[in-house]
């Protein structure tokens, strides 16, 4: 079989709406007779915000869930191959429909929570999401080894709001990081988010105001929090945790919940480390998931074209 020009545009379109850090879409996707390959683009890149290119993997990894869905829901049965060829380290996923598979209800329901997902980085309703439901909902996560880590509210907000103060601190004071974000906002700038105060403000910027540790505390406890962990830290674990994240947030849709996702403090490393001494985490954490129930409807934020995108240019010295 060979996709034809409407499949594939089901497909581009589905790869299109996948969060991404920055809204910096930093893949490709190449359709091929019955396979459609993702590339990572290394030349996507924010040297202050994401200096290794974690973040670029993990948005790989959220696109990689919606290809995968966007074949299911074509009816066809999907054969995901992660970095299937060692040559080529920017092509990280190929997907293969093979044989003809009717989609289940679920995958459908994913499939059209795509398009209506979008990162909600305001307060959540009052009425909170229980443990229970997120540990659901953490079950969501298929692949092996990745897992959902549910913050508990009591023990572990205040260790958390330390470590988010800590990061939110370095990065306000760091111009060359702040200049960086900067020239990025225009570009993902959300209407709900001023970035005025934590824990809301998606991305710290320079005017961001810190609450105290008792305020930033409360409001922690009182929204639902998952951590993404792998086992490791290399290419395959930034890349599955990408697309488990993306499989609990369009999971997280179809029961009328919302989330966003917080990558930033994880980018000063000690407080990366900080988090997995703190909390006891089991494995390297990748991502921070807001999850909760929204107080309005939500509206999606637009795709920019890759060339307008802004250029990385190297600072002397
Ligand atoms: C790997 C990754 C890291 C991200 N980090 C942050 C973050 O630290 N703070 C934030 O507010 N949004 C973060 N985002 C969300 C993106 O800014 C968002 O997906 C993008 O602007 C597109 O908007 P949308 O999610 O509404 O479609 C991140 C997304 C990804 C995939």
């Amino acid at each position: 079989m060979t996709w034809s020009s409407a499949e594939v545009g089901v497909l581009v379109r589905a790869v299109n709406r996948a969060p991404s850090v920055h809204n910096s879409q930093p893949w490709t996707l190449e359709a091929h007779a019955n396979s459609a390959d993702l590339y990572e683009r290394f030349e996507s890149s924010l040297p202050r915000h994401d200096p290794t290119g974690r973040d670029r993997l993990v948005s790989c990894g959220a696109a990689l869930t919606n290809l995968e869905l966007a074949v299911r829901a074509l009816g066809w049965d999907a054969v995901v191959s992660l970095f299937p060829e060692p040559g080529h380290p920017d092509l990280v996923a190929r997907v293969r429909g093979t044989t003809r598979k009717e989609a289940t209800l679920a995958e459908v329901d994913r499939y059209s929570a795509i398009f209506q997902r979008r990162s909600y980085r305001q307060p959540f309703s009052p009425a909170r999401i229980s443990r229970r439901h997120l540990r659901r909902l953490a079950r969501a996560v298929t692949e092996p080894g990745t897992q959902a880590r549910v913050i508990e509210p009591r023990r572990e907000s205040e260790p958390l709001a330390d470590l988010l103060c800590h990061a939110a601190t370095a990065l306000r004071g760091d111009r060359a990081y702040q200049r960086e974000l900067a020239a990025w906002l225009p570009h993902f700038q959300d209407p709900h988010d001023d970035g005025s105060t934590l824990p809301w403000a998606g991305l710290v910027r320079a005017n961001t105001h810190l609450p105290d540790r008792i305020t930033l505390t409360e409001r922690l406890a009182r929204e639902g929090l998952l951590i993404l962990l792998t086992p490791d830290d290399g290419r395959r674990d930034h890349l599955l945790a990408g697309a488990a994240m993306e499989q609990i947030w369009l999971a997280a849709l179809t029961e009328g919940l919302v989330a966003s996702v917080l990558t930033q403090p994880l980018h000063v490393p000690e407080v990366r480390a900080g988090l997995i001494e703190h909390l006891g985490l089991a494995g390297f954490p990748q991502t921070i998931l807001r999850v909760g129930y929204p107080v309005d409807s939500p509206t999606t934020a637009p795709r920019i074209p890759a060339a307008a995108l802004p250029a990385h240019e190297e600072e002397p010295g």
